[in-house]
């Protein structure tokens, strides 16, 4: 491993860009132990349903290699689990860890962890990859049917919510993946990107990794979206996923949902990309999804640069309104028009998450 979201350098030291600075500084940070894990996931230095699950187990592998009794593993699986609620691929990837390592004799437990964390990040990694061939074919299919009434070499407009790029995952990206494929393969693209208040994942980390790649995007306020749909502006949404319920419903990034209800009121496709991991049957719908209520201060204060470079919080909210901040919300299952996986495109439905279930376990 690897020169991806995580990586080991050459002295075996797991490192990983500090999200909470960009994108007006890109500096590495080492996490050398499961505190250090967890710390990272709930300061979101690391953020990102996929991400998350990753460096969860990474947590696991350095709790293991401190004490790898039965006792320090169910305690650090269980602490590692509570860093954040709603993205399951937290929960996926503690368990897959667990499953491997729990029935070792305790010496051998610690090298199996680790093992299996690399492992979790390869298949992140070929699992995007893979989404972004399914999401590519869908968006292609839509360029055709477009065609007639564009002219020649006009962009794909396509608008994403929060940030479910490179960063999020360990390589590729969910909802970016299909479109640096396009992007790779010269087809025009173009990415309306919504700011999402309050973190800004979408100005700070979408605007910053689509530029890196030189993706054509411009930046917006999370409410134009509904306005540029109307305008005939958007070709098509798709956003990522933190869990993906039995019915089909997906929670995903505040705003999500009304983004969707605006692409439906238009007639324009809305799609969700995720994994299969991020998919929680036990969960019977999308109100059983735990929904992370956040800190105030997200609301009240703002985080930027200010003009001598220094990067600073402006308190944009009166001295003592109240705030709230819930981090995510459900999208209904009926306003989805497909789950993009690394099986392929499925129905947001009972049927077509178990379907997409099985070929996970067929791996197919
Ligand atoms: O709070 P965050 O930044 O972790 O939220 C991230 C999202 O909502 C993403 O859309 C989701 O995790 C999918 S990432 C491939």
């Amino acid at each position: 491993m690897m020169s991806r979201t995580l990586r080991i350098d050459e002295d075996g030291v797991l490192r990983t860009i500090d999200q909470t600075l960009l994108p007006f500084e890109r500096r590495e940070i080492a996490l050398r132990s499961v505190e250090d894990c967890r710390r990272a996931i709930v300061s979101m230095q690391v953020r990102g349903a996929p991400l998350i699950g990753a460096v969860g187990a990474w947590g696991l592998a350095l709790a293991l290699r401190d004490d790898p009794s039965d006792a320090a593993l169910h305690e650090a699986w269980r602490w590692l689990l509570g860093a954040r609620p709603t993205a399951v691929n937290l929960r996926w990837a503690l368990d897959r860890a667990m499953r491997r390592v729990a029935p070792l004799p305790p010496a051998q437990r610690a090298q199996a962890a680790r093992g299996e964390a690399m492992a979790i990040c390869d298949d992140d990694a070929d699992c995007n990859r893979r989404i972004g061939e399914h999401g590519a074919a869908l968006l292609e299919a839509l360029r055709e049917r477009l065609a007639p009434n564009r002219r020649a070499g006009a962009p794909l407009n396509l608008l994403t919510h929060c940030n479910a790029g490179r960063i999020a995952t360990l390589d590729h990206g969910t909802a970016l993946a299909p479109i640096y494929l396009l992007h790779q393969r010269d087809v025009p693209v173009h990415v309306w990107v919504d700011e999402t208040r309050p973190r800004n994942q979408g100005a700070s980390l979408t605007a910053w990794e689509l530029a890196e790649r030189g993706v054509p995007h411009t930046v917006i306020v999370d409410n134009a979206g509904g306005l540029l749909m109307r305008q005939g502006r958007v070709d098509a949404a798709i956003v990522g996923c933190d869990r993906v319920a039995a019915n089909g419903d997906v929670a995903n990034k505040i705003g999500t949902y009304l983004k969707a209800l605006a692409a439906r009121d238009c007639g324009l496709p809305f799609w969700v990309a995720c994994p299969v991991s991020t998919i929680d049957p036990q969960a019977v719908d999308g109100d059983a999804v735990p929904i992370e209520e956040r800190d105030a201060r997200e609301v009240t204060h703002a985080t930027g640069r200010l003009a001598d470079g220094t990067i600073a919080a402006v308190q944009v909210v009166p001295d003592g309104s109240p705030v709230a901040n819930p981090g995510f919300d459900v999208t209904p299952a009926r306003l989805v028009g497909g789950l993009v996986t690394e099986h392929g495109v499925f129905e947001a439905s009972a049927e077509g998450v178990a379907r997409a279930l099985a070929a996970g376990l067929a791996g197919t």
